[in-house]
Parts: structure tokens; sequence; C-alpha cells
């Protein structure tokens, strides 16, 4: 387990310039696999879950170049071919990703292993829906003891599909098996958040026929054929408004470069509230604390457009410094809070609660599921050793160990890197004062 150990209570400041969106990037490297000549992706950040995607990739033949300095990303699918289990098998619980290849790699190949999946520990994060609209195209699934089996004995066809739940993941697997498959297919309850936006326009770009209605319908209209892409990614705006929250709670003053105004507008929102500010410029935003005392504030997480759940766990930080009763009600993953066991251990004043706090009633309320965070402030936070738990909680436990008075020794810390790019570079560049040890 590498560690940092942070000397805390000096406000960050200075600039960070963001790559594109892990949440689409890997996704979109997934998507070439589907076309008969090269794509180009820009702006690939060099985080592990692009790692993982890509040694997954050249497993099945793809192959790919990385410019880590500038994020350009070759992808060339010409020799697809299937991939030997026990290979595949080595990327056991390293990532979700791999469960989107089951489209694509039964369109190209006529099956599909699936090595068992990983991810951040935030929930049971089940794939019954990936599956369920799998078969409804008309593959077979087999379960193996070290992952799993598909197959499509008569092709993929053209369906209809309604979601139990607008999800992000499902929503692309159905996105990737439907462009090629045979015939029409129409999703009803889609996730649309902008990072399947920028997916669909990706695919867009390779021949496919896809529209999206104002009423979570996407409808897709099966094509033959899709070549390569030229695509830069859509900015990570899980990062920037890391970075933003971060800035609130050190009391500090950080330019993101490249953050874009369209897609935080819900996290803009709140981030004023608490009494945070922001300039918005052409190549990026300011966000920064102005000074005066922060306001509590009530929010709950939800499917876009509403207030993502990637960007509670840094701000619930800042709320531990806000004046009065805080609530965040999460309604995506059941168990999300497990990151301010040590935000308490440091001093913060956390409670958590198995009710629906502070909105409306979720598919979590009657579950015994704690999804419903108050949190009581202004707390002074203190140094403590703490044990990075996935990542978004991690990057939160950073910054309540720079916003805290002593030293923090924060372990755990490469799981971070799975999602942020450079990031002990970004903490060192905005005036961080920590060693790391690996
Ligand atoms: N769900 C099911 N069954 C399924 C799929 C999902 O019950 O088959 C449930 C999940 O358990 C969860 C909810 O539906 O309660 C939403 O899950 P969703 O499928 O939308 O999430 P995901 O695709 O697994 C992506 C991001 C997450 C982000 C969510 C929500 C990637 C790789 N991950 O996950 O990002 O929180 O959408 O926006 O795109 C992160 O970046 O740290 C992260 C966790």
């Amino acid at each position: 387990m590498s560690q940092i150990t942070i000397e805390g209570g000096k406000p960050l400041a200075g600039r960070v310039d963001l790559k594109g969106a892990k949440n689409l990037v890997t996704k979109a490297m997934v998507a070439s696999l589907l076309g008969e000549t090269p794509s180009r992706l820009l702006d690939v950040p060099h985080i592990s879950d692009v790692e993982v995607v890509a040694n997954l990739l050249n497993l099945h033949g793809v192959s790919i170049t990385h410019d880590a300095a500038t994020g350009d990303m070759m992808l060339d699918p010409s020799n697809v071919e299937q991939a030997r289990m026990v290979d595949i098998d080595a990327f056991a619980g390293s990532s979700r990703i791999p469960i989107l290849f089951c489209g694509p790699l039964l369109h190209r190949l006529g099956e599909a292993f699936i090595p068992g999946l990983g991810g951040c520990e935030i929930g049971s994060r089940p794939v019954d829906f990936h599956f369920d609209v799998l078969r409804e195209f008309g593959a077979v699934i087999e379960k193996l003891p070290g992952g799993t089996r598909l197959s499509a004995p008569h092709g993929l066809k053209g369906t209809k599909i309604s979601l139990p739940y607008p999800s992000v993941g499902a929503t692309e697997q159905v996105l990737l098996t439907a462009t090629t498959a045979e015939g029409k297919t129409e999703l009803t309850g889609a996730a649309i958040e902008p990072e399947i936006i920028d997916l669909i326009s990706i695919l867009q770009k390779m021949g496919a026929m896809i529209s999206v209605d104002t009423d979570r319908t996407i409808r897709i209209e099966g094509v033959k054929e899709l070549k390569g892409f030229t695509h830069r990614a859509i900015v990570d705006r899980n990062e920037a408004a890391s970075w933003a929250a971060a800035a609130l709670a050190t009391g500090g003053d950080i330019f993101v470069a490249g953050a874009n105004q369209v897609d935080m507008m819900t996290f803009l929102n709140v981030f004023r509230k608490v009494g945070g500010q922001f300039d918005i410029q052409t190549d990026g935003i300011r966000f920064y604390h102005p000074g005066s005392e922060l306001q509590p504030v009530v929010i709950e997480t939800d499917v876009h457009p509403g207030f993502m759940t990637d960007w509670q766990q840094p701000l619930v930080v800042a709320l531990t410094q806000a004046n009065g009763l805080s609530i965040v009600h999460e309604t995506v993953y059941e168990q999300r809070f497990g990151f301010t066991e040590a935000l308490r251990k440091m001093g913060a004043n956390i409670q958590i609660y198995r009710e629906c706090l502070g909105g409306h009633p979720c598919r979590f309320g009657q579950r015994n599921f704690n999804h419903s965070a108050v949190i009581s402030g202004p707390t002074e936070l203190r140094g403590a050793d703490i044990v990075v738990p996935d990542l978004r909680g991690g990057f939160s436990h950073v910054v309540a160990a720079l916003a805290a008075k002593g030293t923090s020794r924060v372990s755990n810390v490469q799981l971070i890197s799975r999602g942020y790019e450079k990031f002990l570079d970004k903490l060192e560049g905005l005036g961080a004062d920590f060693e790391f040890k690996a």
C-alpha cells in the first residue's frame, strides 16, 4: 500500500489541467472494437482504469499506442481475435468496464469471455440489467468459475428494452450492442449523462443511427458496418468537481482548466449555495473560498441532470466546515458513506441514517441501507492515520487531511490513480505539503 504523509492546514492554490472523462474514455476505447478501421481518441488520461482496458483490448488483438503527455491514443482493431481465457482471467477484479466488451465482442467474434468484475465497493453493484439486456438481443450467457462466457448462436437482433433504473452502464451496454444489431432497438428509461451523449456522438461518427428523445428514450437503427472515429473526449466533470470541493474545504483557490459549465450546472448551484465562489472563463473555471462563513445545504444525489453521486464525497469534507446541519441523501448507490468513518476519526460530526432524509423517498428507503448523512459543522479536522477505501472516498480523505490541523498518514493512495491523472503532481502544483512513500 503506498502512503502519503500530509501536513494539513494549508490552502490549495494554483491550477490543474484536466483531460478526458474516465467514465467516457474507457467506453470509447471499447467502442473502437466495433470499427472496421482505426480510431483516434484525444485527451486520454494516464490512469489505471485506462491501462486495464488497453490491456484487455490488446489481448483481443487491438493494437494501441498512447502518448501519455498529449493524451493522443490510436486504436487499431484490424486484427481482432479471441483472447485466451486464462489471460483475460488475469484481469479479474480490476475494473467494471470489461462487462461492456460483451456486445462488441459478440459482433466481432461471435463469443465473449468476461472476467470477474472489480470497481469501487460502494454497494452490491449487480450486473443483472446488463445480462437481461444482452439476453433480449439474443445472447446466451453461461457463468463459469472464472467469469462469464457469452455467445450469440442466432446473431444479435434489435429489441424493445425498458430499464428499471436509468443505469449508466446498462445504457452503454445497449448502445454498444444495438448499433450493429439487426433491426431497430428502442430503449426506455435510459441514462442520459453527458458521457453517454458523448459516447453516442462517437458512435454517430462511426456510422451509427441513434436518436435521443426528451423522455429518456433512445432509438437505434442497426447498421451493417461501422468505421473508426476521431474524437476529443468530453472533459472529466467529476475530477473538476473534486478539485472545486478541495478548494472550498482547504480555504483555497483553484483554476480548473478545461472544466465545462454546461456539464456542471447542478454542481455549480450547490457550490454557490454552500458559499463557494467561481468565475467561469473561456478555458476553465476558477473555484475559490471567498473567506466568508460556509452555509449548510440539503442535497440528494441523482442521475443526470441531478447532483452526481461522484460529487458528494469531496463536498462532504467542505460541509464539515459549514455553519449548521447539512443533509446528503444518496439515492444512486446504497453504501456510499463508508468514507465518512475516517472523517469522524478526524473530528467531523457526521451521522449516517437508514431513512431517506431531506428529499424524496428512494428505492433504498425500506431496505436498511445506510444512505443518508447528516453533517453538523463547523468542526475542526485533526490529522489522523486513514486508509483510502475507494476512488472518490479516497480523494475526499486526502482533501480532509489537507484541510486538517496536523499530520495525517493516508495509505492505499494508489487507488486514487484509477481515476485521477498525475494526482500527486497536481497536489504538489497546488502547494500541498506532503511526502509520498511507494
Ligand atoms: N444497477 C443494478 N443493476 C445493474 C446495473 C446497475 O442494480 O445491472 C444499479 C447499481 O447498483 C446502482 C445504480 O444501478 O445502484 C446505478 O448504477 P450505474 O449502472 O448507473 O453505474 P455504473 O455504470 O456502474 C457509472 C460510473 C460511476 C458513476 C455511476 C453513476 C463508470 C465506469 N462508472 O457506474 O462512477 O458513479 O455511473 O453515474 O462509468 C466513479 O467514477 O467513481 C464511479 C463510481
